[in-house]
């Protein structure tokens, strides 16, 4: 898959906002917004969080994500460079 479309792909949008777009339900994000991740939390935090989202919080609703290791990596890198 074309790397740029991970996040379109699995609609992480329908969540998350990231460079100030994205989803806003009623006032507040379902998740949260991504931009300027990188300076709350770690890329071992992020992938820990793909990986098993209910241990960083438990009753999520962020489902968990298994991408090939190179995507979890670029992923990874994009989210965590976000201003
Ligand atoms: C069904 C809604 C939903 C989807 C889809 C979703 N998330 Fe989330 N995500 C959440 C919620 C809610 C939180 C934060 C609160 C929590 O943990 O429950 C979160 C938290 C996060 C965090 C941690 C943010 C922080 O400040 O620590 C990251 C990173 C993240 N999501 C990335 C993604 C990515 C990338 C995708 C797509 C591959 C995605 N999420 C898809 C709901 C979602």
């Amino acid at each position: 898959m074309e790397r740029a479309l991970i996040y379109q792909a699995h609609r992480c949008g329908a969540c998350h906002v990231a460079n100030g777009v994205g989803t806003k339900v009623g006032s507040s994000l379902v998740g949260s917004s991504l931009d300027g991740l990188g300076a709350r939390r770690s890329r071992e935090c992020v992938i820990g969080r793909f990986l098993d989202p209910e241990k960083c919080s438990s009753g999520t609703i962020m489902p968990p994500y298994r991408f090939a290791s190179g995507d979890m990596e670029w992923i990874t890198d994009y989210l965590v460079s976000l201003p």
